[in-house]
């Protein structure tokens, strides 16, 4: 089978989204699983009618264990190794609306260990500075602080170390290889380091001290350490963690995912409104090369950054994305006033939401999980 391009450390822009899953062996979120999330949240999220989360692992037995009145929680997390862009808030944004929604106590791991073992020029002290920072993001997209509960692992691990033991005995270095590419010069830190981001989708059960379902919203470049995860869940006696994957935003260049190794092509939520601004009009677009076969020839808004931007995050109606695609399939919508209607928006709401992550600064320990839960204990098995 032809190589996938995605892995959690590098993506495409414009991925094959549909080969990925069957690579991954994820399954595609079809109207069933859409359908039994509005009957327990009455509407749907845009992300989810427009299918930018779009495939799963077991979210309909998810769905149906809550139903029925199981312990269930949220996992997802961060790897702070720069400030927070727009990609990264996407499935906060959603995590945010199901805590809503269905009323689940979210918990939120910081991975300041990885980023410092991933890249070489980053210090521990500012992975783990990254961490408070990307905290603040969390905290201004109002996730309620009695139920969000965040893990620094470089500082926490004493939650996750009992239960990280018992994984990183059911994991070999021939599957870790396998699943995530590491060769010989990969260091041992980053050889360990999934054990951490599996031990907190057990996490949940041994905090609460009965068996909690778990569901992961994130990219679906994280999805490799859940199949881990999922395969050896029973051997522990934990139940298996449960997925819903968004794609990935793509970056404002002319290739790869938004991601913080190329700052020119992501929007940070601390980029000054109007440096935001000017980002977005420089992006590069689906558009033809003139005006001219702009017009005769119309643009390609399913390979445009910009128009990803308005269907995955700053365009809430349906109707007026419809207009704004066959504006562009047909050539009377131009990307230059594409992108001047798109540059004030995200310069609004960066305004509001830096207002928001100032004020967050009082509050972060509110959310920190230390405190708040005792220590897991090693259990008999
Ligand atoms: P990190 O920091 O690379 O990414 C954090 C979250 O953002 C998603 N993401 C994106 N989503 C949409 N568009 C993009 N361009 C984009 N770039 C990143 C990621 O999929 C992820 O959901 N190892 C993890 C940290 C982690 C974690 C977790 C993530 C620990 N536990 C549990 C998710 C769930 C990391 O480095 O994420």
């Amino acid at each position: 089978m032809e190589e996938v391009r995605v892995t959690p450390w590098e993506a495409e822009a414009f991925v094959d989204y549909d080969r990925l899953i069957k690579v991954f062996g994820a399954k595609p979120l079809t109207e069933r699983e859409v359908s039994a999330l509005k009957s327990l949240t009455g509407e749907l999220h845009p992300m989810v009618r427009r299918y930018v989360f779009y495939s799963h692992r077991d979210f309909d037995i998810y769905l149906e264990r809550l139903r029925s009145g199981a312990r269930c929680a949220l996992y997802t997390g961060r790897g702070p190794s720069g400030y927070t862009h727009l990609g990264h808030i996407l499935p906060w944004i959603f995590t945010k609306w199901l805590q809503d929604r269905l009323g689940l106590e979210l918990f939120f791991q910081m991975t300041d260990d990885e980023k410092f073992w991933h890249d070489e020029r980053l210090e521990l002290s500012e992975s783990n500075a990254y961490a408070y920072e990307n905290s603040l993001d969390l905290i201004a997209l109002g996730f309620d602080y009695r139920k969000t509960h965040i893990i620094v692992d470089s500082e926490d691990i004493g939650y996750l170390y009992p239960i990280a033991t018992r994984v990183a005995k059911k994991i070999t270095y021939s599957v870790q290889r396998a699943t995530f590419g590491f060769t010989d010069s990969t260091n041992v830190g980053l050889v360990f380091y999934p054990v951490l981001q599996i031990a907190v989708s057990f996490l949940p059960t041994e905090l609460y001290d009965e068996p909690t379902e778990v569901l992961i919203p994130a990219g679906i470049d994280q999805d490799p350490y859940w199949r881990i995860a999922r395969d050896i869940a029973p051997s522990l006696g934990y139940p298996k963690p449960a997925q819903i994957h968004n794609k990935l935003l793509p970056g404002l260049g002319p290739e790869g995912k938004m991601s913080s190794s190329k700052p020119e092509t992501a929007i940070y939520t601390t980029d000054p409104p109007e440096v935001a601004s000017q980002k977005v009009m420089r992006a590069f677009t689906g558009g033809q090369p003139t005006v001219e076969l702009q017009r005769r020839l119309g643009g390609n808004p399913d390979r445009c950054s910009v128009y990803k931007m308005y269907e995955m995050l700053f365009e809430e109606d349906d109707e007026k994305l419809r207009e704004r695609y066959w504006s562009c399939r047909t050539g009377a919508l131009l990307c230059g006033e594409c992108k001047a209607q798109l540059a004030p928006r995200v310069a609004t709401f960066l305004q509001d939401f830096q207002k928001r992550r100032e004020r967050a600064r009082d509050v972060v320990d509110r959310y920190l999980l230390r405190g708040k839960f005792e220590k897991p204990r090693v259990r008999k098995s």
